[in-house]
């Protein structure tokens, strides 16, 4: 896998921080201070200039109040989820919705289809945060990576192929609450990118999928395990 610059970080579970050949941070699905796969070092947040939410849920953007607070990044996100982060003291948002393409700081962000549900809890109610989704990031060097979101498999994959042709596919394989490694090796197939990283597996009992599954059911692509706290450029 050669990102050509650009710098991808897992931070464990669905969340990664990306660095732009700019210097520009990119964090997906803020779960950081709270996310048990997060190492210490990495729980401080020293820089964000664009955060990418999902969905609402909170092993997503459990920690995107504490961070819009300290940061004020660009916060991109389904409309619904972008007035509630309002309503919590966001003051940059950018809410846009599926089929979108939008350039924020030094990427073109399109926000794509996931299955999946989506809400938040605030003081005991449950909040509706629009759908869930996934992001297609284009970086100025050209490469290509997709994040999922929380998501089975879906027939429509195939069209992301067509037209953003994502070079880099993150896809949760953990089960239960979204695909499995069976349903990631035929995300593969539709997605034809060059690496898959596996995400969302391991963090509670239930996620019980492994890379290893995923890497006996798939030819033709790299399969990319990273390690929470590990940057590939
Ligand atoms: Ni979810
Ligand atoms: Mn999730």
């Amino acid at each position: 896998m050669n990102l050509k610059g650009v710098k991808l970080t897992w931070l464990g579970h669905a969340t990664f921080r990306m660095e732009t050949s700019a210097g520009k941070i990119v964090i997906i699905d803020p779960w950081i201070m709270h996310n048990p796969k997060c190492p210490e070092s990495e729980k401080k947040v020293k820089k964000v200039d664009v955060l990418l939410c999902t969905h609402g849920h909170l092993d997503h953007i459990g920690d995107a109040v504490e961070i819009i607070k300290q940061h004020q990044p660009l916060v991109v996100g389904m409309p619904e989820l972008c007035g509630w982060l309002e309503t919590k003291g966001a003051k940059n948002v950018s809410g846009m919705n599926k089929g979108g393409t939008q350039t924020v700081g030094d990427v073109r962000v399109t926000m794509v289809h996931a299955h999946h549900s989506s809400s938040a809890e605030d003081g005991g109610q449950i909040i509706y945060t629009g759908q869930p989704c996934g992001y297609v990031i284009e970086f100025a060097n050209g490469v290509k990576i997709y994040h999922a979101g929380d998501t089975n498999v879906f027939g429509d994959m195939a069209i992301i192929r067509d037209l953003y042709a994502p070079d880099v596919a993150l896809l949760p394989i953990g089960d239960h609450y979204t695909m499995s490694p069976r349903e990631a090796a035929y995300a593969c197939n539709l997605l034809k990118p060059k690496a898959v990283v596996p995400m969302h597996f391991g963090t509670f009992p239930l996620l019980t999928g492994t890379p290893a599954e995923l890497k006996k059911l798939v030819s033709g692509v790299e399969v990319v395990e990273m390690k929470p706290g590990e940057t590939i450029s």
